[in-house]
């Protein structure tokens, strides 16, 4: 249509190339923000080495202007792209996926280079960056510098700094560029202080649409999300120190639906004592009304968040601020310090040396240091807020699996969250940001119930269509919460009276008498026949019993379920351990009891996976 070439047009990163004189430009695919801070970082860094840069959004891009990149003397395109879930691009990078994948273009005298983000506790690790790192010389480009992949369960930002210093060199190397090599201390947008706004076009915590919150229109997504009322919020421990919720919120007049097996995202504000804090710690007057404005006037992105606005909402609901910060940040950080040795400790801290790194690691990692923590411990360092609001990542909605069936809960959607505390070695106390945001959350007799933005994310977590087909489910601690929902959604057809499959479920915790969260509903599920409970309780005895020895001990069951009678196999919770544990014993059985080697084993499973017969929902 009209309109759509127009905005192409508009968005055509080629023209912007031209017209600014720009050679580099840094596509990502983000889904948190890591990848499109990355890009920016390149972007920005360009001007060290005289290669202009600008980042792009592939969604808001027509790709097929790769073609005409050649024409632009020493182009270079750079891809920072992160991997989801079983291997999946991000959602902005899909398009771009599936045309790079399908397309067959000739890409001949394309320049590139890949960086990807993804995380080795997850079985396909960085699968999106290798594939297009692949794909694209496949088509004909030339691979500037070699494949970097960043490992977000290690140290994802000390993988991104070393890339990218072998990076610019081989890039300068390939162009024959002189680099200059000096740092250059750039804003990225300029401060505009607007006492004179009119109250009602200052933002106050909407993600996109002003007054989004308080005019409340369907359809309901990440962009405009329902506030949605809290109905029930309970404590799911009976004793130990540490705290599980369950909270019910209310979906009534949202139009919004679910599925068993789908995510629950949740839009969290930031301890208002923070805020305070790091507004105190940069002589910040909270209720200045202020936007950033991007000096780069050819970015489709004008501000970092919603613009005009005052501090206190931006460090409320837009930023990030007890994320520790990277090295990028604390680079920045080292130029506002009036005393010379705290400067020089915070730029070596930045720097790629070893030295730096074991500083950086120690530091700010181990110490769980955040931006509040980094100023309250070096008392001469004193930036402008503005700037630290320039610095700070987007504050993330954070999702939880839906642990309600929309079968006996249309108008209800429940979550089971462990509130994340912890005391870091500084003996500080830090506090998870969405789980502190809802443990505060209580509705109470008498008043209106407490309101918090949520939308729904669809998943391929789904029970099997047939309901007389098996299921295995393997869900230790908050990993029940999706089978919570397939359980009452079987039950719920057991008492219509439909021929119901086995239904085993697979769950441990530390001690029956303290955390094993929803224990009368489970008892009840057993004994009406609904679900074959095998229960792990690790620290009730001398020596660990896990949910994986359970396996161990039924693997003529196991077998007789997923090998004979064609059932389905879940896993939730712990990507890190669990997730793999179970996948190994999993792979034993099948090699055991299916008489298979190794590899065949293996190709089983791949086979259960594209079959949707063996499905993970983790997290770490
Ligand atoms: P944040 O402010 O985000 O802080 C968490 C961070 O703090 C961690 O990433 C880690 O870096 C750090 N941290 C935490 N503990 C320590 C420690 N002891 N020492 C040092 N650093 C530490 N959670 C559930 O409870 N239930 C669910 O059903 C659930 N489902 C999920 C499904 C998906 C698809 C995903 C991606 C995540 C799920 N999560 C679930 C996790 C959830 O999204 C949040 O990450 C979690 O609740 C913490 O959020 P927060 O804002 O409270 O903590
Ligand atoms: P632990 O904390 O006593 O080691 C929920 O977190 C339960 O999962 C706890 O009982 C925990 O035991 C257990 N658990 C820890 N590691 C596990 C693993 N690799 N496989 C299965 N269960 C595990």
């Amino acid at each position: 249509t009209a309109v759509n070439t127009m905005t192409m047009a508009e968005n055509s990163f080629i023209k912007k190339l031209k017209s600014s004189g720009r050679s580099l430009v840094v596509f990502y695919g983000s889904q948190t923000g890591t990848a499109e801070e990355f890009a920016g970082r390149l972007a920005k860094e360009g001007m060290k080495y005289r290669m202009k840069g600008m980042v792009a959004d592939p969604e808001e891009c027509d790709m097929e202007e790769l073609l005409q990149l050649k024409d632009i003397p020493n182009s270079l395109a750079v891809f920072c792209l992160a991997t989801y879930g079983e291997g999946d691009p991000t959602d902005n990078a899909m398009e771009f996926y599936e045309w790079i994948t399908n397309g067959d273009v000739d890409l001949t005298g394309l320049n590139y280079a890949v960086f990807g983000l993804g995380n080795k506790t997850y079985e396909h690790y960085n699968k999106v960056a290798i594939y297009v790192d692949k794909r694209l010389e496949e088509l004909g480009a030339t691979r500037v510098f070699e494949l970097g992949l960043g490992d977000d369960d290690a140290n994802i930002e000390d993988d991104f700094i070393t890339w990218k210093d072998k990076f610019w060199p081989t890039v300068c190397d390939f162009y024959g560029i002189e680099s200059t090599g000096e740092d250059v201390m750039m804003r990225q947008y300029r401060l505009l202080e607007q006492p004179d706004v009119a109250p009602d076009r200052i933002y106050t915590g909407e993600v996109a649409r002003l007054h989004s919150l308080v005019n409340q229109r369907p359809p309901f997504d990440a962009k405009n999300p329902y506030l949605a009322p809290i109905k029930v919020n309970r404590e799911l421990h009976k004793s130990g120190d540490r705290s599980c919720m369950h909270v019910e919120f209310d979906l009534e007049g949202s139009k919004m639906r679910y599925e068993a097996g789908d995510h629950l995202a949740v839009y969290p504000v930031n301890d208002s004592d923070l805020v305070e804090r790091l507004a105190k710690l940069c002589g910040a007057n909270l209720d200045t009304v202020f936007s950033l404005i991007n000096l780069d006037t050819d970015s489709s992105k004008k501000n970092p968040f919603p613009c005009p606005t005052t501090y206190r909402s931006a460090l409320t609901h837009y930023l990030e601020i007890t994320a520790l910060p990277r090295t990028h940040i604390i680079k920045e950080l080292a130029e506002y310090c009036s005393d010379e040795k705290d400067k020089e400790f915070l730029k070596t801290m930045s720097s790629t040396t070893p030295e730096g790194k074991a500083q950086y690691q120690s530091w700010i990692q181990d110490a769980c240091r955040n931006i509040v923590h980094i100023l309250e411990d070096i008392p001469s360092c004193r930036p402008p807020i503005d700037h630290i609001c320039e610095l700070l990542p987007r504050l993330q909605p954070r999702y939880y699996s839906i642990s309600s069936s929309s079968k006996l809960h249309p108008t209800t959607v429940h979550i089971t969250a462990v509130l994340v505390q912890y005391k870091t070695p500084t003996g500080r106390l830090n506090k998870g940001v969405a789980t502190t945001f809802l443990a505060m959350k209580h509705p109470e007799n008498g008043l209106p119930p407490p309101r918090v933005p949520i939308f729904i994310r669809k998943s391929q977590f789904r029970l099997p269509t047939k309901p007389e087909t098996p299921v295995i489910m393997i869900g230790p601690g908050t990993g029940f919460a999706p089978f919570r929902g397939f359980i009452q959604e079987r039950d719920l057809l057991r008492k219509e009276g439909k021929e119901i499959g086995e239904t085993i479920l697979y769950f441990g915790c530390r001690k029956r008498a303290e955390d094993y969260i929803y224990e009368e509903e489970l008892e009840e599920y057993s004994k009406n026949g609904s679900v074959n409970l095998r229960l792990a309780f690790s620290r009730d005895q001398p020596h660990k019993v896990y949910v994986t020895h359970l396996l161990e001990q039924d693997s003529d069951l196991v077998w007789n379920l997923i090998g004979e009678k064609k059932g389905h196999l879940y896993i939730c919770g712990d990507a890190k351990n669990m997730a793999t544990d179970v996948r190994n014993i999993l792979l034993n059985i099948i090699k055991t009891k299916g008489n298979m080697s190794e590899n065949e084993a293996q190709q089983y499973i791949k086979k259960m996976e594209t079959q949707k017969r063996y499905s993970a929902d983790v997290w770490s």
